[in-house]
């Protein structure tokens, strides 16, 4: 299908920025953006002000803090009293770079205020999460419960946008009729569309600006008021689209990922059985210029890898075949990680593990369907003790001290490729250890000169019977 470009005016005066519209919509697009652009352009800027952002978490509140930091007036919503209070403390509780410093700015300007109730906007953007069910399919409480809270306060012109991720219709079967019992015609007096969100953790402030961004609306005008917002902070392409191609598409994109590590970690599973060293496969594979294999490893995390691909087949599960066996492979891993530490290192009681990271990955606090969890949780219950060390999580049993995570202990097994864990010292790991095997499931440590350290990963796992 052919893309078009279409210069338009932002609500920013002066500031012009091209948006990508889908050419099935085009011609609609077009026609009602002008006589919107007419009608509205002198007073556009006083027209939609004021911005109510529901959800303060790892999307939210950087999305908050953009909007504030480009001149809108913005509420923040949520409902934990503890995330409001911290952050009308002026106390950052997402742990993403670049962040702190100006939310804290902001907070005090008073340019974000932060309250548990919703207020009224010009427009409201839900960013609560949307995990999933205990039988894979996606739970939509959150979400509902945020347009339920929005509904008193809504009124015409409102513009409400969804950027959580959701199953494909669920703006056009869900949340519109939501409106429409209210009373309210979407695309007429009342505008709705999906803007899903597309950073990488530990980069959000950054890809918040940069990346491309999908504006699906539910109608081409819906579509056009939330371009408007975008158009304020961003400086990627904006690609127009109507709710459902937007929310598929947002789907697409991490499942493709899920899809790609899945093949990664079976071809390690194949050659770990004939005896083949997967990594180098994979780096050689790698080496063709249309062959791009993502890095095998401990398991799939995250609130977005792990959970999305399920909302495709909730939707078709008879068709969506190859998506629900890559999940089955990468929910796996964690068994199979378990099992190569049996293979490792037997087991008798008494024998100690340490577990470097919890986080589902490198550099960032978040654990959420980390795979870390389950393979700790498996090992203890085999009867392993197990220390935990993580230099960017808090939990209970997380060690503070690396030192006294690795001392007297039997195997190092490295589950988040955090820097710290790059750089470690493998004669104080050699000294540390009662037997000195690392076991690095995300090869990103070198034991250097130290030969007396037996240094495992996916690749050379095949060789590893009994090490003790
Ligand atoms: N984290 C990511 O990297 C990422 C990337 C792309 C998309 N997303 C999607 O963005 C959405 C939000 O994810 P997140 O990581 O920011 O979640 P999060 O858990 O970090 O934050 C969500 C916040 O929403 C609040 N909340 C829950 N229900 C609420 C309600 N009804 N009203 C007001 N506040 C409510 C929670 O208290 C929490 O503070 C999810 O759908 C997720 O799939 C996340």
């Amino acid at each position: 299908m052919d893309n078009y470009y279409y210069v338009t005016k932002q609500c920013i005066p002066n500031a012009y920025s091209i948006i990508k519209v889908t050419s099935f919509i085009w011609k609609e697009y077009i026609n009602l953006t002008k006589n919107y652009s007419y009608l509205r352009y002198e007073e556009r800027d006083v027209y939609m002000e004021k911005i109510c952002v529901i959800g303060l978490g790892y999307i939210g509140l950087p999305t908050a803090v953009m909007l504030a930091d480009n001149g809108w007036q913005v509420m923040g919503v949520d409902i934990a009293e503890d995330v409001v209070n911290k952050l009308n403390r002026g106390e950052i509780h997402v742990g993403e770079p670049d962040l702190h410093l100006l939310a804290q700015k902001l907070l005090e300007e008073k340019k974000i205020i932060v309250r548990v109730v919703p207020e009224p906007a010009d427009v409201f953007i839900i960013a609560v999460p949307t995990p999933k069910t205990t039988i894979n399919t996606c739970d939509m409480n959150c979400v509902e419960l945020a347009v339920k809270d929005i509904l008193p306060c809504l009124k015409q012109g409102n513009l409400i946008i969804v950027e959580s991720t959701v199953p494909p219709w669920t703006c056009e079967n869900i949340i519109k009729p939501f409106l429409e019992d209210r009373g309210f015609k979407v695309g007429t007096d009342i505008f709705l569309a999906h803007c899903p969100e597309r950073v990488l953790p530990g980069r959000i402030m950054q890809e918040i600006i940069e990346n491309d961004r999908i504006i699906g609306g539910c109608t081409p005008v819906c579509a056009a008021k939330a371009a408007e917002i975008y158009q304020t902070f961003i400086k990627g392409e904006i690609i127009i689209t109507d709710a459902e191609t937007a929310e598929m598409a947002k789907l697409t994109e991490n499942t493709f990922r899920d899809v790609n590590i899945a093949l990664a970690n079976e071809m390690v599973k194949i050659c770990n059985r004939l005896g083949i060293n997967a990594l180098k496969v994979l780096d050689i594979a790698n080496n063709h210029p249309r062959v791009n294999l993502h890095m095998p490893g401990p398991g799939v995390g995250g609130h977005c890898l792990a959970i999305d691909p399920y909302f495709i087949v909730e939707k078709a599960p008879f068709t969506a075949n190859l998506i629900s066996t890559a999940r089955e492979i990468n929910s796996d891993m964690p068994a199979y990680i378990i099992t190569k530490v049996r293979d490792l290192i037997g087991f008798s009681p008494g024998l100690k593990i340490a577990v470097l990271g919890v986080s589902y990955k490198g550099n960032v606090s978040d654990v959420r369907e980390s795979p870390a969890l389950e393979i700790i949780a498996g090992l203890k219950k085999i009867g392993y003790e197990v220390a935990v060390y993580d230099p960017l999580v808090e939990m209970d049993e997380v060690e503070r001290s690396i030192h006294n995570t690795i001392q007297g202990t039997d195997l190092l097994l490295i589950l988040s490729d955090h820097d710290e864990f790059k750089y470690l010292d493998g004669e104080m790991i050699g000294k540390l250890m009662r037997s000195p095997i690392v076991f690095d499931t995300r090869n990103i440590w070198d034991a250097g000169l130290n030969q007396h350290i037996k240094l495992y990963n996916l690749g050379n796992i095949y060789d590893c019977k009994y090490s003790i």
